[in-house]
């Protein structure tokens, strides 16, 4: 994962490449580097967060109008000092910072050793630029034609920026399968994993592409260029970026802002798409791929972590709606068992980050047997949304917290909207039921608005859970999804121990572990399958358990039964993920709060996670 930064121009770079980092920490925070090119090189890193390596530089030359800096993410090494990037080659005449892994460095470090080149870190970062600067002397070429005969010899995904002692006006950068973005300002440029590091002093910005390296010289044009030196001309785009989304905005952390953001999150992802008054759906991305979709004899939905459970909501949604078979795939298993695929699949990548590593090689896989593959993607310009046919956008805004929440709301609304333009387009859904749930989606984000304001009573109720070992939530039909969020939510920024049932299997194992120390959350609003989840209810509360259920407003039944309970508006039963997944945000985010979790930086984990 990792994030890097780059700066070359005329300013100081440390304060550009410092903020930058801050912007980028949510991408790793294992340590943090900075190299800037001054007569010599001047290089700090240690371990830990960015804010460490202000402290560690405080009474050092940090002077210098060209540097780079590194946030990680540790693959290979453990997270220390000497691990950290930026990496410095043998001789210290160059430096280099890296997103990514080389996979085969080990052979390639046996090779240099033999050598006589000496290796400080055990990380696989640190091979290549000994092999860069390998070849410069073995070779005698300059610095752009040995990255270009370095990268040819590597195995692995990456995206690196080298910086010289001999050359303090440039910059060279490369790509393959790890995001990289260069800012275009007025005689200066900028370079990172994504926009946010750069949106402050240009919208001009160049995604680079895999296998591209890019040569970046003050007082000349950036020059790309491919590993075979084929020249390319550079796609200059404009960036979309709110710089208020980057702040915290007087929230606590990002998570509680990104769980409050949602009415509008929401509203975003539906605007443009359905045309108040006709009611109707545009989706361009469909329209283009029409017949492909509504002659597909199968779907397969291909993501991980939050946007697989956003996914599964989509299984249930196209099914129902669309009546479309539909398969949801882990994208880190899909691709390592010979899935069978064909042309008459479609397969929808969903990811907030567009980056993930498993999901895009899956697709890359599904992309070669011939399937038609449309994204979900959030991160506009992002590499998942790159590689498919056609996507759709969430426009959820950036979304920070390394804990997924407006992220899936909106892909939940964008595969609504879908399923309903597929269902009627294949008439699987009747006209008067199509104008009934696009109607209610409209609903959808006022109904998040008083879903929220459940806030101050679930505050109030996660003090009791604070210490709990275990939690299980259950959910089902269309809330079994939400159960397996509820779950990861909790674990991953409270490290409580939380698992998501159907309600239904519980009798098939996990009611073993009910006693009186144990939380179960329930997701139960209004369904065909009401009546069923109170059974289960009564037998949690059989075996003592501790029920916290989210039922729909004015619920009597489970509210009887429940020890707490929590009420969301009612809706369409299709569209109760939108609903019900909030109070499980709010608890998991106070649940952690209270027990002073770094919630928006959890420990292990990053926010776009670009390694397999
Ligand atoms: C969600 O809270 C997680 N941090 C994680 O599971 C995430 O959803 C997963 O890594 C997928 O990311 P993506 O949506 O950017 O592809
Ligand atoms: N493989 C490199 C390291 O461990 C970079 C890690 C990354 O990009 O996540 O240092």
């Amino acid at each position: 994962m990792c994030g890097i930064v780059g700066y070359l121009g005329s300013k100081e770079a440390y304060p550009i490449l410092i903020k930058g980092l801050k912007r980028l920490e949510y991408r790793g925070y294992d340590s943090a580097g900075i190299a800037l090119v001054n007569e010599k090189i001047n290089l700090y890193k240690t371990k830990g967060k960015v804010s460490n390596l202000e402290t560690f530089v405080e009474s050092k030359n940090i002077a210098g109008t060209t540097g780079i800096a590194h946030t990680r993410w540790a693959t290979h090494g453990e997270p220390n000092d000497v691990n950290a990037h930026p990496h410095f080659s043998d001789s210290k005449e160059l430096a280099m910072i890296h997103n990514g892994i080389i996979e085969n460095y080990d052979v390639l470090k046996e090779e240099l050793m033999k050598v006589g080149v000496e290796f400080k870190s055990n990380t696989d970062t640190e091979v290549l630029i000994q092999l860069i600067e390998y070849i410069m002397k073995v070779e005698k070429v300059d610095l752009v034609n040995a990255v270009q005969l370095a990268i040819s010899q590597v195995v692995g995904a990456y995206a690196i920026v080298v910086v010289s002692k001999k050359h303090p006006d440039m910059l060279i950068a490369a790509r393959n399968g790890s995001p990289l973005v260069i800012g275009i300002g007025e005689d200066e440029f900028y370079l990172a994993s994504d926009p946010s590091p750069i949106v402050e002093y240009t919208r001009n910005v160049v995604f680079v592409d895999d296998e591209e390296i890019a040569i970046l010289k003050l007082g000349e044009e950036l020059q790309i260029r491919t590993i075979k030196n084929q020249v390319k001309t550079p796609f200059v785009e404009q960036l979309e970026l709110n710089l208020g989304d980057l702040e915290k905005s007087g929230f606590k952390h990002f998570m509680i802002k990104e769980i409050f953001e949602q009415p509008k999150s929401i509203r975003d992802s539906i605007r443009g798409r359905v045309n108040v008054g006709i009611d109707n759906i545009s989706m361009a991305g469909i329209i283009d791929f029409k017949e492909r979709f509504l002659q597909a004899k199968r779907i397969i939905f291909i993501a991980a972590g939050t946007s697989w459970h956003a996914s599964l909501v989509g299984e249930y949604l196209f099914e129902e709606l669309a009546r479309i078979p539909v398969e949801v795939e882990y994208a880190s298993e899909f691709r390592y068992r010979n899935p069978i695929i064909n042309e008459s699949d479609v397969v929808i990548a969903v990811s907030q980050s567009g980056e993930t590593a498993d999901t895009l090689a899956a697709i890359k896989l599904a992309k070669q047997k011939g399937a038609l593959i449309y994204s979900i993607c959030n991160v506009v310009g992002s590499s998942i949304a790159r590689a498919a046919d056609a996507g759709s956008y969430t426009h959820a805004g950036p979304e920070i917290g390394v804990a997924s929440t407006k992220a899936f709301t909106s892909q939940v609304t964008v595969l609504v909207l879908m399923a309903l333009l597929l269902g009627r387009k294949k008439g699987t859904i009747s006209e008067t039921r199509f104008q009934v749930l696009l109607n209610e989606l409209n609903n959808i984000p006022s109904k998040v608005e008083q879903t929220l304001q459940l806030n101050d009573q679930i505050k109030e109720i996660s003090k009791i859970f604070t210490y709990a070992r275990n939690f299980l939530y259950l959910g089902r039909g269309f809330n079994f999804p939400v159960a397996l969020e509820g779950a990861l939510k909790l674990k991953e920024i409270s490290y409580i121990h939380a698992e998501g049932y159907p309600a239904a299997e519980m009798k098939h194992g996990p009611i073993a572990l009910i006693d009186k120390k144990m939380p179960v959350v329930v997701i139960t609003p209004t369904s065909a399958i009401y009546n069923k989840v109170v059974s289960n209810i009564q037998e949690i509360k059989t075996r003592k358990g501790k029920v916290i259920a989210i039922v729909s407003k004015g619920d009597k039944l489970v509210s009887k039964l429940a020890d707490y309970t929590f009420e969301i508006p009612e809706t369409e039963e299709v569209l109760t993920p939108l609903l019900s997944v909030i109070p499980l945000q709010l608890l998991s985010y106070y649940i952690a709060d209270m027990r002073d979790c770094e919630i928006d930086q959890p420990r292990n984990l990053a926010k776009s996670v670009t390694v397999e």
